[in-house]
């Protein structure tokens, strides 16, 4: 059945929220110009208010109606990389409604490369004026990102009225966040389009924000993207012995994998996710949910390359074992 979008655009324009795919991970959306539509995706997702948005956007010709004094670096970016896995924090037009922005002047852009998103916006935004469609990840709070429907129907049942399905997600985990919002473009959050992609475009190498203070990015906050069975990072050297030390004690692990390691004959659950980052992001959320599901006392993962380009995969990794097994 190909997607309801008349519901979907009827249900945006009531005021209601729909979850929608797009190439990084599932959307839960409402129209971003209405404030009372907007604190219903917190309520959903059990999300603190003050968290920003991504507004989601049918074109690039849509981007002044939403930011002001857009930088030329900013337009460049937007012309190589959308539709695409990258948001752009631009200073707010005046009118763009606190909800969205977290009460900041800035407000979070981004035109997802996923046929289904754009189909949705090009008909939301033909049946109204100031079309954008806030989203935030179709997960509860702090929770592992959804990459299929039946991830988001598993995260938020029945708070959301309709779930439009596109398959899973081909990148599989969220969008790299540029601020070009305060003169040099600083990277927020990593991600598919990596440090090296925006060089080629920036000449130069980006700035990575590193530093903590405010939480302007959820992603940034410490515990997130996170499954209910503790997880551990093991080293592909350790991996053996610790396994043998859990078994003793009477423990089942997990075992998320990427290299060739011996797998013996332990009464482990193995899952081995391809030796390259744009596979293995591609397949990491839905492995941590299997995981998470098959009642095991410990995820263990084994560590990743020490190498630029597993980078936003290992910023998720990072963020799931520190909150991991807290719910
Ligand atoms: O790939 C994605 O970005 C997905 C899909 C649905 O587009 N969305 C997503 O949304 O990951 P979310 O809310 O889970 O994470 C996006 C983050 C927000 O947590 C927010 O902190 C940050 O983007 N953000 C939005 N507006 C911002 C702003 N004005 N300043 C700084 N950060 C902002
Ligand atoms: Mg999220």
């Amino acid at each position: 059945m190909p997607p309801d979008y008349a519901r979907a655009v009827e249900l945006l324009h009531a005021g209601e929220l729909v979850a929608f795919p797009t190439e990084t991970v599932y959307g839960l959306g409402a129209d971003a110009a209405n404030p009372a539509a907007v604190a219903k995706i917190f309520a959903a997702k059990g999300r603190p208010a003050d968290h920003p948005l991504i507004v989601h956007l049918c074109g690039h010709a849509a981007v002044d109606q939403w930011a002001e004094q857009v930088p030329a670096v900013a337009w460049e970016l937007m012309e190589t990389f959308w539709p695409g896995p990258l948001t752009l924090i631009l200073k707010k037009q005046a009118w763009v409604p606190d909800a969205v922005t977290g009460g900041q002047n800035t407000v979070g852009l981004r035109v997802p490369g996923h046929p289904v998103a754009l189909e949705l916006l090009r008909r939301f935004a033909s049946s109204t004026g100031r079309a954008g469609i806030a989203a935030p990840s179709a997960n509860r709070f702090g929770r592992i990102s959804p990459t299929t429907a039946a991830h988001v129907l598993e995260e938020l049942g029945d708070r959301v009225p309709l779930i439009l399905d596109g398959g899973a997600c081909a990148v599989g985990i969220e969008s790299t966040i540029v601020d070009c919002s305060r003169g040099e473009p600083v990277v927020l959050r990593p991600g598919h389009i990596a440090p090296a992609h925006l060089e080629a475009v920036l000449g130069r190498q980006p700035l990575i924000e590193t530093a903590s203070g405010a939480p302007r990015v959820s992603g940034s906050l410490t515990a997130h993207y996170a499954p209910q069975t503790p997880m551990r990072l093991v080293t592909s050297e350790r991996l053996l012995d610790f396994l043998n030390a859990q078994r003793h004690k009477g423990d089942i692990c997990g075992v998320i994998g990427h290299s060739q390691l011996p797998q013996a004959s332990m009464p482990h659950l193995w899952r081995m996710l391809p030796a390259n980052p744009t596979g293995y992001a591609h397949d990491l959320y839905a492995a941590l949910r299997d995981m998470d599901h098959a009642g095991l006392s410990m995820i263990a993962v084994e560590a990743l390359p020490e190498d630029p380009a597993w980078a936003a995969v290992a910023d998720r990794l990072r963020r799931a074992v520190a909150g991991a097994g807290q719910s």
